[in-house]
């Protein structure tokens, strides 16, 4: 025989005891193991209580019957609160659609401009080229007198060239790496020196403030301009095609004589069919450029070259503005990770 109040007694410790055991359990395992020690139908704790009901005299049943009540409220409450807790079960049941593609992972990809120096690099690199690199900020000797500019050349000019201080200025471009190679090496000198110049212009379709060039130079004895020409013809047809012609219109740059500009015939698939496109400046090394860097003019002879990188890439992939290739835009830059 139980009294009422003794009922009432175990009802409390069993919910005080079952919410503190509720609220340790840090898993599901757990929970679910509380729930069937305090609510189970066979074992559980609420259940035994529940036999005791009919030691009751009748008129206590019914306060002992809203004292479960209360107290399997107070249990599940607490129960939902500890599995919301614990955050969504995982459904372990599908394992997802095993039959969806792939994520496609991003593949990085050289910068077209990249592309193309390090595809004229391997071209020179067989023909026995070695790369030479020299500084961005440059003096004024480096970058015009030694490269017989005249003193008062009109490339000089502030409005042209962006100066550091009076003396030092950003390379307006990467000849003056060849006067640092022939102060450096003996010959024969085979070179190739790609790097940024900057020139005081407008960021338009067709011009940059800073862009890439790709400087040649091959100097040793008895080297003619039948060298140049062979050289660069063969460079031609192995960077466009098999088939691709050349031709040198004659031009002046101070520090060649004779200087020359190089097209070449391609077709840019525009339905226009092939046509000349310059591609370089080039010419035979300027005796008074081997002099200012201390090589013998009698002895030694040899050729040069320069291009614009960007610009080879821009027509080969038939691109309109220049100012993609600086834009950063992944959506441009992505269609050339193949
Ligand atoms: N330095 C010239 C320029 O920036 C390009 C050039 C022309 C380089 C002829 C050469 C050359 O080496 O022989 O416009």
């Amino acid at each position: 025989m139980t009294s009422l109040a003794e009922f009432l007694t175990r009802a409390d410790t069993i919910a005080r005891d079952g919410t503190a055991l509720i609220r340790a359990a840090h898993s599901r395992d757990m929970l679910d193991a509380a729930r069937v020690a305090l609510l189970g139908r066979k074992q559980g704790q609420l259940t035994s209580l529940m036999a005791l009901l009919t030691g009751l005299p009748n008129d206590d049943r019914r306060s002992a019957g809203a004292a479960i009540n209360a107290t399997k409220l107070t249990l599940e409450i607490t129960l939902t609160e500890a599995e919301d807790a614990l955050g969504p079960p995982i459904d372990v049941s599908r394992p997802g659609d095993l039959t969806m593609p792939g994520r496609d992972a991003w593949k990085g990809a050289l910068h077209p401009v990249s592309a193309v120096i390090d595809e004229i690099s391997g071209i020179f690199r067989e023909l026995g080229f070695t790369i030479a690199l020299g500084p961005e900020a440059e003096t004024e000797w480096y970058n015009f007198g030694a490269l017989n500019f005249p003193p008062d050349h009109p490339a000089m000019e502030a409005h042209d060239t962006l100066y550091l201080t009076d003396d030092t200025l950003l390379r307006t471009h990467t000849s003056p790496v060849q006067v640092r190679t022939l102060q450096s090496y003996t010959p024969p000198i085979r070179v190739l020196c790609p790097g940024n110049v900057y020139r005081r212009d407008f960021f338009d379709a067709t011009h940059a403030p800073s862009f890439m060039q790709l400087e040649g130079l091959c100097i040793d004895e008895g080297v003619s301009f039948v060298d140049l020409k062979a050289t660069l013809s063969e460079f031609a047809r192995r960077f466009y095609s098999d088939s691709s012609r050349v031709r040198l219109r004659p031009s002046f740059f101070p520090f060649v004589e004779p200087g020359a500009e190089m097209d070449v015939e391609v077709d840019l698939g525009d339905g226009k069919g092939p046509r000349w496109v310059e591609i370089l400046g080039c010419g035979m090394v300027h005796p008074n450029v081997l002099e200012a860097a201390g090589i013998d003019s009698e002895k030694y002879s040899g050729w040069a070259f320069g291009m614009g990188p960007a610009r080879i890439a821009m027509s080969r992939h038939k691109l309109p503005d220049i100012r993609l290739l600086y834009d950063s835009d992944v959506r441009f830059l992505e269609q050339f990770a193949r």
